[in-house]
């Protein structure tokens, strides 16, 4: 493969053969190609596009770029991967559930950047709490709790790492190939043979529209068909917050609630669908019907809450300590009298950011306690001077400069609106 003239091919819209593109990747990841010539030919991708072909093998040569886990256990691996999205919390109650209905669950997440909070963040906000273990260790508690979840580490899919740096600096992530391939790699060198894809639309999420995040769930659904893996997808909205919550530590309060058989609607019926969706695919259950009453026990009656215990304590947290607390907290008092009709997400994700519990670059820090709590959900009646929700802050004057822009959030009406559709499909 002459790097040249891969990158001519793509950027005259033609297709790439197997074995050029296997070579290309060894090549990213050996350190060989510049970065000037990865850059250009990220650039034609972007433009040009890939096949469904294409994407496939990239993904597959881009898993293969490091270590691969499997896993020989008696139960079946299943994992889910999110786009990502204001107040999601879903992978923390949902992986010790679907270990507590007898899937092992490899879960390897990300951090947050830009407005979605990432899973490792959320994690890290118990007291103790480990999430960069060695693949060795991640192995052993999923074998011995059912659940283990860490964040990416050197060895997996490195060339993902060299490409999604690239990609970052030249206008080259909102790429629906690149992204399958990006996202699919790391999830398949780790090891579950089962994959439920949450592909998130709206205001608070990666892809705006719906229309995107159908395109994003199939080419997802083909490249792991392609390659052997059994998925499926829920597209979701994201046009409002998941619960209750947004913020570290006060979303792992809320997934905490959901295990404890309570908590927000939205994010319990998420949770329920997920982990049957996964149930069925893994071969759990024969109906979903089936593997949501058993979820749905399994969150009452302490269950799951169990797992997640066990797991935590693999991972050196404590939970009795509790979790840290914001210094500050201040109502966002309702201007008028109403329902609530909407929640801004992509506002309401901007403040949690000014407030420090995200982050805009990769070396940024972020605050575990702070955030948004008791917020007030689609449907709700709320009365002229009564709270919307809660600043939790680090310094009173930060939240007070927020407090017109979270009231700016909620939309009320007069009449009741009609019932938020949280899953618009699922795909197989
Ligand atoms: N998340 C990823 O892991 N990769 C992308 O390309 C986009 C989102």
């Amino acid at each position: 493969m002459i790097p040249q003239w891969f990158i001519e091919e793509k950027r005259d819209g033609h297709i790439h053969s197997e074995k050029d593109i296997r070579d290309w990747i060894r090549a990213v990841t050996d350190g060989t190609l510049p970065d000037y010539q990865i850059s250009a030919w990220l650039m034609a991708a972007f433009l040009n596009g890939l096949t469904s072909e294409e994407t496939a093998i990239l993904t597959d040569a881009m898993m293969h770029s490091g270590e691969c886990l499997s896993f020989d256990l008696p139960r079946p691996t299943a994992d889910k991967h999110s786009t990502g999205g204001v107040g999601d919390k879903i992978s923390i109650p949902l992986a010790p559930l679907c270990a507590s209905l007898g899937m092992a669950v490899p879960m390897i997440s990300g951090r947050g950047l830009g407005l979605t909070g990432g899973t490792l963040d959320k994690l890290e906000s118990i007291p103790g709490m480990n999430v960069h273990l060695s693949t060795k260790v991640f192995q052993q508690i999923v074998a011995t709790v059912g659940c283990c979840m860490i964040g990416q580490t050197n060895t997996l899919a490195p060339a993902d790492r060299r490409l999604y740096a690239l990609r970052d600096v030249t206008a080259t992530v909102p790429s629906i190939p690149l992204i399958t391939a990006s996202i699919m790699s790391k999830k398949l060198a780790e090891g579950a043979q089962t994959l439920l894809f949450d592909v998130k639309f709206g205001s608070g999420a990666f892809m705006k529209t719906e229309a995107e995040a159908r395109e994003l769930a199939k080419r997802l659904l083909d490249t792991g068909k392609y390659l052997g893996r059994t998925c499926r997808a829920l597209i979701t909205d994201m046009n409002q917050p998941l619960g209750k919550t947004v913020g570290n530590a006060l979303e792992v309060s809320e997934s905490l609630d959901i295990l404890h058989g309570s908590g927000p609607w939205d994010v319990r019926f998420l949770v329920l669908e997920e982990a049957s969706a996964m149930a069925v695919a893994s071969g759990l259950f024969h109906s979903k019907q089936e593997a949501r009453t058993a979820a749905e026990k399994a969150l009452d009656s302490g269950n799951a809450l169990t797992y997640f215990e066990r797991m935590v304590q693999a991972q050196g947290g404590t939970l009795s300590q509790g979790l840290p607390e914001a210094p500050i907290r201040l109502p966002i008092p309702a201007r008028t009298s109403g329902f609530v009709a909407h929640v801004d997400a992509q506002l309401i994700g901007r403040i949690a950011l000014k407030l420090g519990a995200g982050r805009l670059a990769v070396t940024d820090s972020i605050l575990p306690a702070v955030g948004l709590e008791e917020l007030k959900q689609q449907g709700d009646r709320i009365e002229a001077g009564e709270p919307l929700g809660w600043l939790c802050a680090q310094d009173r004057a930060r939240a007070e400069t927020l407090l017109a822009e979270a009231q700016q959030a909620f939309t009320l009406t007069h009449t009741p609106p009609p019932n938020r559709v949280l899953i618009h499909a699922m795909l197989e």
